[in-house]
């Protein structure tokens, strides 16, 4: 079968497979004991800029839950350590910079950075990709990713961690004209990484805006969209384009950007047959099983799915995920599970 009929593919086109394509936002990770194996001993972001262990990383979860989709093992602030910027991935915390991005003259001196740069830098992603693609062959697809400007600019501005990203949101209206040279530079960093993994084999992208469900309405529309637009503009017609974010219900539509996304993911919060509703009959919904209730009976977890798959047929197509990643203390064997329950068809 080539890839452009496998059940990913065709959903993102708008069909409907006999059964919905099934894959999990950190499906490679944590959760998986042959990945805390293989990760010993070596910091986060030095594993993703090693080839053979991230190519191995993106294909444990395929081989162990049979998936419908690889998704890259890499993060959202990997082109910027491509780029030059120092930049850590503490675990149990996640990224910080050890030079915070805060006023005017931080952005000046960060955006000087030519963002051609991470394309210049980027032979361990193709390398990376290109081994994937080579062993997965046409029988599945590979997800390329990229974290959108909003969401990396979250990180850069406070310099880590933060729960409401009060800096990045305050910049945006202090000083305007910072926030958009940032976010524009942002965007370009991310359209780099997005074509570089296209171009060496990744059969769709996902842009990952998970923090942008903190903005207003009005933020997001005046600061945030146009920028994540243009991170998707190259991709566009290349790839398949899916857009993600966590507690967007309600900007879901904003979300499409314009109509170039051809899936949104969409969290629990909000009902696949709402998120329909509000995205009308032209694009792909994907998620949202609860990762809450992963740790719930099974047959509890079961009627959630049944029901997130019922709610699923309001869309044009379906694409089934969780509503955020897998929480790194998920037993395995629950995933696999779902997986074996949604390719019964039983649905
Ligand atoms: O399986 C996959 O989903 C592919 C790999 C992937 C990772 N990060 C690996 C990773 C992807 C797609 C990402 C994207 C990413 N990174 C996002 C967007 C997705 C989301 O979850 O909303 C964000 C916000 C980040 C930033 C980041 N990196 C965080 C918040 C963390 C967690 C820190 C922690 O230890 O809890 C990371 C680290 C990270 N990225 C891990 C993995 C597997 C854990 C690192 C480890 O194993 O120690």
């Amino acid at each position: 079968m080539p890839l452009s009929e496998t059940p990913l593919l065709r959903a993102l086109r708008g069909d409907r497979p006999d059964t919905a394509p099934v894959w999990f936002m950190r499906q490679a990770g944590r959760s998986l004991p042959e990945y805390r194996e293989l990760r010993v001993g070596t910091r986060m972001l030095d594993a993703c800029l090693d080839p053979a262990l991230a190519a191995e990383i993106t294909l444990q979860p395929v081989r162990r839950h049979g998936v419908d989709a690889a998704i890259f093992f890499s993060d959202i602030v990997v082109p910027l350590r491509l780029a030059g910027v120092a930049v850590e991935i503490e675990p149990g915390r996640g990224p910080v910079f050890a030079d915070p991005v805060r006023t005017a003259s931080d952005v000046v001196a960060l955006t000087s950075i030519d963002p051609a740069e991470v394309a210049a830098a980027s032979q361990p992603i193709r390398d990376a990709v290109a081994i994937i693609a080579a062993e997965l062959g046409e029988r599945t697809p590979l997800i390329g990713f990229a974290g959108a400007p909003f969401t990396l600019a979250a990180y850069l501005v406070e310099g880590g961690p933060s729960k409401e990203h009060l800096r990045a949101r305050a910049m945006m209206h202090a000083d305007p004209e910072s926030w958009h040279r940032l976010a524009g530079w942002l965007a370009r960093v991310a359209s780099e990484f997005l074509a570089v993994q296209a171009d060496a084999g990744a059969s769709a992208v996902q842009l990952f805006d998970s923090w942008a469900g903190s903005l207003s309405r009005e933020d997001y529309r005046t600061f945030v969209a146009p920028h994540s637009r243009a991170a998707l503009e190259d991709a566009r017609g290349r790839v398949p384009i899916i857009h993600f974010g966590v507690g967007t219900g309600p900007i879901l539509p904003d979300m499409r950007l314009g109509g170039i996304a051809d899936a949104v993911g969409a969290d629990w919060r909000t009902p696949l047959d709402e998120a329909a509703q509000l995205l009308g009959p032209d694009v792909t919904v994907q998620g949202n099983i609860d990762p809450a209730l992963l740790r719930a009976p099974w047959l509890v977890l079961e009627a959630h799915v049944l029901d997130v798959l019922r709610r699923g047929r309001a869309a044009r197509a379906h694409i089934v995920n969780l509503g955020h990643g897998v929480p790194p203390d998920t037993d395995p064997a629950v995933l696999t599970r779902i997986v074996e329950l949604i390719h019964s068809g039983r649905a």
